[in-house]
């Protein structure tokens, strides 16, 4: 059962500074289970205690979910020495529930990536035994033919000798001699520089990527680079449902 402070609570719930509420609980505004609590330091247990703020009940949030179209240049990390994070694009409020990025994007590569605190949510979505989907827009050097489509469904050996699982491959066009190409990709897997790694091996540079689809969740285009928001309900339940279904 998850213990903690008054005054935890209350600041993670984003409803003042510490010393703000300090200030609440000696004017008294501060109930637990009815009764007036001026010791900001005392533990209650969220799921038992009724806390409330000026009579409001203030139901504890535990988790936060969280989906960022992530920009180029900054780190899927909590913390960086050289780099900005995707941490560091969060509002204090969001930032107050230590979250972590599910999975990692290269520092160039944009798009869809969930930021959350609630660890067995991450594992399952990343899990390669969960066989997750994640589709990517890629935009590689060269033209692309049938045959890399049919090489990266049956398996591309990587640098380091693993095999990757089926992916699809589907370009925009098939043309011969273009210069670049665009196509989107899906992966099952999340192996290090994967798609990058593919494509090199079909002799191909890649020279745009940006995460488009998680399972059933699409990012959200009217979110420009760097910004994000709270999943939905709805958004939240269908990524159960598919944890659950790939169990
Ligand atoms: N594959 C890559 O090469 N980079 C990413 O960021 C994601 C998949």
């Amino acid at each position: 059962m998850t213990k903690m402070r008054i005054d935890k609570l209350l600041a993670n719930m984003n409803l003042g500074s510490r010393s703000e509420i300090k200030k609440y609980a000696k004017q008294g505004r501060i109930t637990v289970n009815s009764i007036v609590e001026k010791n900001t330091a005392r533990i209650i247990e969220p799921d038992k205690d009724v806390v409330a703020l000026d009579e409001q009940i203030v139901r504890y949030q535990k988790y936060i979910y969280l989906m960022l179209n992530k920009p180029q240049e900054v780190v899927s990390a909590t913390e960086d020495n050289l780099h900005r994070t995707v941490i560091d694009l969060l509002s204090e409020e969001h930032k107050a529930y230590s979250p972590f990025p599910v999975g990692r994007l290269d520092k160039d590569t944009e798009g869809l990536l969930l930021i959350t605190n609630d660890g067995q949510f991450s594992h399952s979505l990343m899990s390669p035994k969960k066989h997750v989907n994640k589709k990517y827009f890629v935009e590689v050097s060269g033209s692309i033919s049938e045959s890399d489509v049919k090489k990266f469904y049956d398996g591309i050996v990587l640098d380091d000798g693993y095999k990757t699982k089926p992916a699809t491959l589907m370009p925009q066009e098939y043309f011969e001699n273009k210069d670049t190409s665009t196509c989107t990709v899906i992966i099952q897997e999340g192996k290090y520089h994967q798609i990058k790694r593919m494509f090199a091996d079909i002799g191909k540079k890649v020279l745009f990527l940006k995460r488009v689809e998680i399972g059933n969740l699409s990012l959200d285009e009217s979110l420009k680079p760097g910004e994000y928001r709270e999943l939905t309900e709805q958004e939240y339940q269908n990524l159960l449902q598919l944890q659950g279904e790939n169990e």
